[in-house]
């Protein structure tokens, strides 16, 4: 499924069972960001809907004991034939710098091509610096902020790339 993850780590698709799990790790992943009110908007952000119909387009990682190593939630545009969209994805910060975040996303660019889409859009806080530098070191297009893009005062980086100016997903490229 996800061929090039660090040793002793394992990949699957998301399962409803996974929802309260992955919902556990947030706050710590993502550092507390934005503080109660960010931890609030990230746990709404992943109701169990995505745990039920969009697991076939998700992945979550796990070491061998079963603990979370990394989660991506994925999905294909209903409306958009050639686009598909990554609306979370988190790595343990123990295992931050290993490939595992750029692995990910090389499993859903696969996924999404497959599929016949063509581009792969996402969206982070312009908080979120980490983000914004991963995304873009993967070859994304960053917009410009944009402001109350999800709601008033909740600003968005949007993200895109065009996976036919891309080259087929080796280790080397994303
Ligand atoms: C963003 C995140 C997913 C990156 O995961 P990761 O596994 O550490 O990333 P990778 O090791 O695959 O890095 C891929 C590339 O991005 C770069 N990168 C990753 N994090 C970076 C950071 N904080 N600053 C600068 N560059 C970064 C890496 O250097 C690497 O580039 P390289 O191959 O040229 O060296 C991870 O930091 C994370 O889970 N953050 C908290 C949750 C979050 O913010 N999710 C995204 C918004 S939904």
């Amino acid at each position: 499924m996800i061929d090039d993850l660090p040793e002793g780590l394992m990949a699957r698709h998301l399962a409803d069972d996974d929802h309260l799990r992955v919902l556990a790790v947030l706050d710590t992943w993502w550092g507390g960001l934005k503080g109660e009110a960010g931890s609030t908007e990230r746990a709404l952000l992943l109701p169990r809907l995505y745990f039920q119909h969009f697991t076939t387009t998700s992945f979550l990682v796990e070491r061998g004991g079963g603990e979370i190593a990394a989660f991506l939630v994925g999905l294909l545009s209903q409306a958009e034939p050639e686009t598909a969209y990554v609306h979370f994805v988190g790595v343990d910060p123990a295992l931050h710098g290993q490939g595992l975040g750029r692995a990910l996303y090389r499993a859903f660019f696969t996924l999404a091509r497959s599929n016949g889409r063509r581009y792969v859009h996402c969206i982070t806080s312009p908080e979120n610096t980490a983000s914004r530098a991963f995304h873009t070191r993967l070859g994304f297009t960053a917009s410009a902020v944009k402001p109350d893009y999800d709601g008033p005062g909740l600003d968005r980086v949007a993200f895109t790339i065009d996976l036919s100016a891309h080259p087929v997903a080796t280790p080397s490229v994303y």
